[in-house]
């Protein structure tokens, strides 16, 4: 591997992903960061990545995965080997308001991925697609998520993602595309676009607004920091068994209520005093997600045994990270609640 394509490197997970290649692991190549910079992707995310590491090591183009023309044109000029694919529209609650652009990304978009890397297939090493526990559906009070469990998709989001897993693996079987594939649970932690549950309700919390918790609360996740989820992604893509798929997971269920509660304790003994009263007392339950899953708990043993992999950081030290994380970048939340950073790139990039 010398030249990773990365997708969706402005996001959330991308953003920590290029993060750990470069700074935390023995990587020499360069990473190439493809976005397309929707309400999601931002650029100021790796500010200091270019300073340090463009151009030998880490390069940006702002591009659409759905544009045959510009992916072929990256993937030839970069002599691509590798593909780490993150990009997509990854929010669940929007995928029910709005369903087309999660059509057109996270299927078209891996198809045309697809399309390109098996015309580049004398060199290609390695195709790694980023999926979700989504895909399985949902789960009663027992059992867990394997890798052989049957999909069941409950969303729109989680139904596209689902048809792109499927394309993946097609292409390994039919024309012997090198891939892997990990689906994980939910993630946490630092760069995380406050529309989702942590950190919206960490920022709502520390600024005395309310804090909307769904139903009555009861619906479980499988929480995971995000530098465990990267640790993993990289080491499938090391390790991992050509054609498989690999599941990840925190082992850390938790009902929403239970979270939102930690949350606000922490808060309370973190910055005390900034809050009249128990911020506890700001939790209001709302209108439930329509198909909202109810719970999700993943079994990483194939990863576990295979490649040797734990998630390195409970709950508590992880939302500890994320919690001072958020307080001291207040400057990152709110340009990015304002939309403020599309100016940062057209003052870097140009308009296109
Ligand atoms: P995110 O929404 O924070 O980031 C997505 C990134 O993809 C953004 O930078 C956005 O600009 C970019 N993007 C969107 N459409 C694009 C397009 N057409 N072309 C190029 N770039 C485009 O998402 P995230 O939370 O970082 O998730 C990353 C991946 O991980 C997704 O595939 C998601 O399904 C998967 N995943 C997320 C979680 C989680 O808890 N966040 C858990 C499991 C799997
Ligand atoms: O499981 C992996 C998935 O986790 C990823 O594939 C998705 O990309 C990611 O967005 C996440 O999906 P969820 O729907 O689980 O995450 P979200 O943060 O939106 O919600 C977490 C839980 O909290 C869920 O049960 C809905 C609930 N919730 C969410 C919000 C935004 C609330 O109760 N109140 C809220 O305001």
């Amino acid at each position: 591997m010398q030249n990773i394509l990365v997708t969706g490197g402005c996001g959330f997970i991308g953003t920590n992903f290029i993060r750990y290649v470069l700074a935390e692991t023995d990587f020499d190549g360069r990473l190439v960061n493809v976005d397309k910079l929707t309400y999601a992707g931002n650029p100021e995310n790796l500010a200091d990545i270019v300073q340090t590491y463009y151009p030998q090591r880490y390069a940006f183009i702002q591009a659409d995965i759905c544009d045959r023309q510009a992916m072929a044109g990256i993937f030839a000029n970069f002599e691509i080997d590798t593909v780490c694919h993150f990009a997509a529209e990854s929010h669940v609650d929007r995928s029910i308001v709005a369903p087309d652009a999660f059509i057109k990304t996270n299927i078209e978009g891996t198809f045309n991925l697809l399309q390109i890397a098996r015309q580049h297939l004398d060199r290609l090493v390695l195709f790694h697609h980023i999926s979700t526990d989504e895909v399985y559906g949902s789960l009663g009070a027992d059992g867990y998520f394997t890798e052989t469990t049957p999909y069941r998709p409950n969303s729109p989001y989680s139904a596209s993602k689902a048809a792109s897993d499927h394309l993946v693996r097609a292409y390994s079987r039919t024309y012997g595309l090198p891939v892997t594939i990990s689906n994980c649970s939910n993630n946490y932690g630092p760069y995380q676009f406050p529309e989702k549950l942590i950190p919206l309700i960490i920022l709502n919390a520390l600024e005395g607004q309310s804090l909307p918790v769904y139903g009555q609360g009861l619906n479980i996740r499988d929480w995971l920091y995000v530098r465990d989820h990267c640790r993993a992604v990289w080491a499938i893509m090391q390790k991992g068994t050509r054609g498989e798929t690999y599941n990840v997971g925190g082992r850390c269920e938790m009902a929403n209520l239970e979270t939102v509660r930690l949350i606000c304790d922490m808060l309370d003994e973190m910055v005390p005093g900034s809050h009249p009263g128990p911020r506890r007392d700001l939790i209001t339950f709302v209108k439930d997600r329509p198909g909202h899953d109810l719970r999700y708990a993943i079994d990483f043993s194939k990863l576990q045994k295979e490649l040797n992999w734990c998630p390195a950081e409970s709950f508590e030290t992880g939302i500890q990270k994320t919690i001072q994380w958020y307080i001291a970048n207040r400057e990152w939340v709110d340009r990015v609640r304002s939309g403020e950073y599309m100016s940062w790139v057209e003052q870097q990039y140009g308009n296109g």
